[in-house]
């Protein structure tokens, strides 16, 4: 396990008090930014824990794993489970408190999706093989599930590796709450633009039969029930449409800026057979890849509508 690792201690992080997203509480958004700036990851390989089994905890490796969440909102493990098994996942998630599974209608029954290029295999390819995650090509910045309605957001998520590609597939990660920081401290006024109802509106998707999926719009930054910072984006520039102010346009050139440099809070990460991510609803992209066409890249891939529980521990 990596054991470069700093202070504070993660009580520091839960007890910041106020409500840190609102604007008007800037005393409370100060402290908040200070603790968190400090307690950041510095590189990836902070985010990462060994684990013998993920689907098979110890006390340390389910601690180490939210405690990397708590200060970051991901984890990254690494573990030896190499071998093809899709309850893999739904056993991880399940330890660290994830149960509500998304149904995403391209997902298999079981709740899991195979991220794989549609090789014509599955029942599901010919529609799967439309969206971009199931092909080879680079995907960019976004979160999970930004078209779906506030019902079904999506918190937080699992991808576990089963096969990498020959080349290429990094991801590339960054804290959502990073965004918030670098967007307020720019400027408060592009957060305010960023939160309102009408910031992001995703187009309806027009199925054979009529409308598939209704327009969704919403903001970009929400703060959900138990005070915690949701992030809807996508960094596409079809089928997406921004509200049409000078403030909105202003906040998402910056946030487009600070998602292609090199900022020291973007983390990349190329998953190895046996590695995955835990997270929060962070903002990734994928890059291209090339296959092995005998053992073509793999990834399971499980969206929450849960968080992971606010502190590390209790497991015993
Ligand atoms: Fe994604």
């Amino acid at each position: 396990m990596s054991t470069a690792w700093f202070a504070p201690p993660r009580d520091r992080i839960a007890a910041v008090p106020g409500r840190p997203f609102e604007l008007a509480d800037d005393a409370s958004y100060r402290h908040w930014r200070e603790v968190k700036l400090q307690a950041h990851p510095r590189c990836v390989e902070d985010l990462i824990v060994d684990v013998q089994d993920p689907r098979n905890l110890s006390a340390a490796e389910h601690d180490a794993i939210l405690e990397r969440c708590h200060r970051s909102n991901m984890a990254i493990y690494r573990s030896a489970a190499t071998l093809a098994d899709k309850e893999l996942p739904r056993r991880l998630g399940a330890q660290l408190g994830l149960q509500r599974l998304d149904a995403n209608w391209l997902a298999d029954e079981d709740g899991i999706s195979q991220i794989t290029v549609g090789t014509g295999t599955s029942e599901h390819v010919s529609q799967a093989a439309a969206y971009i995650p199931y092909t080879n090509s680079a995907i960019k910045w976004h979160t999970d599930g930004y078209y779906h309605p506030k019902a079904r957001r999506i918190h937080a998520m699992i991808l576990h590796c089963v096969r990498a590609a020959r080349e290429g597939g990094e991801n590339a990660l960054m804290d959502h709450e990073m965004a918030y920081i670098a967007l307020r401290d720019g400027n408060p006024a592009w957060v305010r633009a960023l939160m309102a109802d009408d910031a992001m509106t995703i187009p309806a998707r027009m199925g054979e039969a009529g409308v598939a999926r209704t327009a969704q719009s919403g903001p970009v930054f929400s703060v959900d029930a138990g005070g915690a910072l949701h992030m809807r984006y996508t960094a596409r520039t079809r089928s997406i449409e921004w509200k049409a102010d000078a403030c909105t346009r202003e906040a998402v050139a910056f946030l487009q800026e600070l998602l292609t440099s090199a900022v020291p809070y973007r983390f990349d990460v190329r998953l190895q057979p046996g590695m995955g991510i835990v997270a929060h609803n962070v903002l990734h992209d994928r890059r291209a890849f090339v296959d092995d066409p005998v053992r073509p890249r793999l990834l399971y891939r499980a969206r929450y509508l849960d968080r992971l529980p606010a502190q590390a521990g209790g497991r015993g």
